[in-house]
């Protein structure tokens, strides 16, 4: 046999192996599915019809995270087995006390499930979900859930109710922080990256069961007004809305939680179309659905249900399994089983689905495996976790503004006056929801830059003022210290509880006096760089315009002033990039980059077009925006053809080169828009992007792969086709910046 015959050989043999093990694990994975369901089948035969209403039964502990619905003893649920899951129980002790009451005291000795809100780490704090969306890193952020997952599931908690996947455009929506921002495609990356992180195999101890929320569309509040009505067409419902929380479940996600608001008329937690049309049906999620903290109860106050009877009839045939903390299930349903009001098969398949999670786990062969206080004391706030977050909060910093080059700062500076309410505030470099996160332990701005600062620089702290109240008494202190630093950083923001869960406001700009206290330090003419800690786009259009320089601190976590600090002193190049629009002032909102044209698109100085008369339309910062401390060049576009058939691919590429003297990267943006179809389509939409690092003087060709399906969307009658025509295609540093290139897609 000759050399050449030889290599085929073993080519053929190792595509060979590679089949049989594929096929293998195939079949390895059907069997462990059917002796699952086997085991299933086997415990709901030896449950009653009340039993199995407990497993769809979810109850809090005292640390409440809504609204108190119940003065009931838990426990006295969970040892009649009338309480499948509780959530806010925590450690390994803790869960636990719990697991063997329900394992010794319950008839059937079913374990418990244990959620916990574990949204951006858990005693690790890493940036907020929006800010790590920021960093447009999918292997950063599937690393901070994978690590979140290790520390919870250390902590005796088997789920956590992560990742809010909920598309938002409008930033008086305080949860916008808690999601992946403005764009479906980034929001469908990140719900991705997060569901692997936290879900490896689920066969181990260190995985922990997803919940994408809030499903679906409560992003949509109108007003921007937490827990607000939402009314979206179908079309809008499937293009922005649906998409991130179809990639959760594409990527396994075990969990889906149904959210508070109304959608067109019907509630979430009660809407059959949603629930059990487009997940279950469409989708065919196997996971179970769990309902918000009372919503189902909720459904009386919204006025579809005139009871609790009626709310559990709708909550359960809509399509909710599992009911979070408004007990109407474990009152209401055996009744409406007699009466005829609720099939019987509801109940035993919602059970089912809850009963397939637990045994997933393994937590009927061991409900104990979570609970090892050794375990806990090992994996949890280890030095190894804190330089993971500090990675990532490094890489979700975003340099707005740097006139001049002020940044990095020089490192011959004799002195810095740090001013403003968040320059030392450790509870605001957690946030909200901070798991178990120590807020002493969170490394403020002034901490990052004692000890990263030049022996020979003299850091001088003024706070200024509060985050939120009229006081300008200290206003003095601060310009004084201005006045005798060779620069000012200027440390502004939101308090922890202005972003997150029913934080909506009304106004964007800065709380309190900070506007005030940055007039008046600004005022003193000496060079200003402005640190922001915020949950949510601010409108900071006079800062914008007065400030050298703007960093989007975002809330950045346990490591925060690290992070911030190694970005200002030049350590890191910042490369972080805006997820959401930034607008110019509140009354834009909702401000989005992928908008439509409208028949009389906006151009400078005509009349009839659409405009403000006293706002220019597009964002101060669009989507996508991030300055560097280096500077990229983009080549025009090069097309391998001006015409896509409908079965093949075209390739785009542009060249990037570092055109300053620093290292850096730049995450490089492809977005298409269709110039004409059956109905009005966004001027761009993100397709694609490439995180880059180039250093000084370096260029690189960086290619985008074009084929049909990217080209698809939901046509006049719902068909979601590509369809032959004319297309523009953007490439560049941001949503706005682009280079451009037109194509036709051929029949
Ligand atoms: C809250 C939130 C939800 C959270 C749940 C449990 O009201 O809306 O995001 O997971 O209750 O704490």
């Amino acid at each position: 046999m000759n050399h050449k015959s030889k290599i085929g050989a073993i080519l053929s043999l190792i595509l060979f192996c590679s089949v049989l093990t594929k096929a293998e694990n195939n079949s390895k994975a059907t069997l462990e599915k059917k002796r699952i369901e086997q085991r299933v089948d086997s415990v709901m035969r030896l449950m009653t019809l009340e039993e199995k209403i407990g497993q769809l039964n979810q109850l809090s502990s005292s640390e409440k995270t809504g609204p108190e619905l119940s003065k009931s003893n838990n426990m006295d649920y969970v040892r009649k087995g009338l309480c499948g899951s509780m959530l806010n129980v925590v450690g390994a002790e803790m869960t636990r006390k719990a697991q063997e009451i329900a394992v010794n005291e319950s008839r059937l000795h079913i374990p418990l499930l244990f959620g916990y809100d574990v949204i951006h780490g858990f005693k690790t704090i890493f940036p907020v979900p929006l800010a790590e969306t920021a960093s447009w890193d999918m292997n950063l952020i599937e690393k901070s859930a994978r690590i979140a997952a290790i520390e919870t599931s250390a902590s005796g908690v088997h789920w956590t109710f992560a990742p809010m996947v909920d598309i938002s455009r409008d930033a008086r929506w305080g949860r916008i922080m808690e999601g992946a921002g403005e764009d479906p495609y980034l929001g469908s990356l990140v719900a991705a990256a997060r569901v692997r992180g936290f879900q490896e195999q689920l066969n181990n101890n260190t995985d922990i069961l997803a919940c994408a929320k809030h499903f679906v569309a409560y992003g949509a509040a109108i007003g921007g007004r937490d827990y607000n009505s939402t009314d979206i067409s179908e079309r809008t419902l499937y293009e922005t809305y649906l998409p991130p929380f179809k990639a959760a479940v594409d990527a396994g996600a075990a969990t889906i939680m149904s959210a508070f608001q109304d959608l067109n008329g019907i509630p979430a937690s009660g809407n059959e179309f949603t629930l059990r049309k487009i997940l279950k049906h469409d989708w065919n999620f196997k996971g179970f659905v769990v309902s918000d903290w009372g919503s189902v109860g909720e459904l009386i106050n919204h006025g579809v249900a005139k009871d609790r009877k009626e709310a559990a009839k709708m909550g359960l045939n809509s399509g909710v399994d599992m009911e979070m903390c408004s007990l109407t299930y474990v009152d209401e349903l055996a009744q409406l089983i007699r009466e005829g009001l609720v099939k019987k098969e509801l109940i035993s398949n919602a059970c089912r689905r809850i009963l397939r999670m637990k045994f997933k786990l393994g937590l009927f062969d061991d409900p104990y495996k979570y609970c090892d206080t050794e375990r806990e004391k090992n994996l949890i706030f280890t030095p190894q976790n804190r330089q993971a977050s500090l990675e990532i909060a490094r890489k979700s910093i975003v340099l707005l503004k740097n006139e001049n080059h002020i940044l990095p700062l020089d490192k011959n500076l004799k002195s810095i006056a740090l001013i403003g309410p968040l320059a030392d505030a450790k509870p605001e470099m957690i946030g909200q929801w901070p798991g178990k996160g120590e807020e002493d332990k969170a490394v403020t701005l002034f901490a990052g830059l004692k000890s990263h600062l030049p022996e020979n620089t003299k850091l001088v702290y003024a706070k200024g003022c509060q985050i939120d109240d009229e006081n300008e008494s200290l206003f003095d202190e601060a310009i004084q210290t201005a006045k005798n630093a060779d620069l000012v950083i200027l440390a502004l923001g939101e308090g922890k509880m202005m972003s997150g869960e029913n934080t909506s406001r009304s106004n964007l700009e800065l709380p309190g006096v900070q506007l005030d206290l940055a007039k008046a330090i600004i005022k003193t003419g000496k060079p200003v760089v402005v640190i922001l800690t915020n949950g949510r786009p601010l409108a900071i259009s006079w800062l914008n315009s007065h400030a050298g320089a703007i960093v989007e601190g975002w809330i950045l976590g346990t490591e925060a002033g690290n992070a911030l600090a190694d970005v200002l002193v030049g350590n890191i190049n910042p490369s972080g990039k805006l997820p959401v629009s930034f607008p110019v002032v509140t009354g834009q909102v909702p401000v989005y980059y992928n908008y439509k044209s409208t028949g009389r698109p906006y151009v400078p100085n005509e009349q009839w077009v659409t405009k403000y008369i006293d706002c220019p339309n597009d964002a101060l910062f669009p989507f996508g925006f991030g300055l560097s401390y280096t500077s990229f060049t983009y080549s025009d576009i090069k097309l391998s053809d001006s015409k896509l058939q409908p079965n093949g691919e075209i390739i785009a590429s542009v060249d990037v080169t570092n055109s300053g003297s620093i290292d850096g990267e730049d995450v490089v943006q492809f977005y298409i828009h269709d110039m004409v179809a059956q109905t009005t389509r966004p001027v761009k939409e993100l397709k694609d992007f490439k995180k880059i690092r180039l250093s000084a003087g370096e260029t690189k060709q960086v290619v985008f792969t074009i084929k049909p399906d990217e080209l698809r969307y939901y046509d006049a009658n719902m068909n979601f086709i590509a369809e032959p025509g004319d297309f523009k295609i953007f490439i560049g540093t941001n949503s706005r910046d682009c280079k451009e290139a037109i194509f036709s897609l051929e029949k």
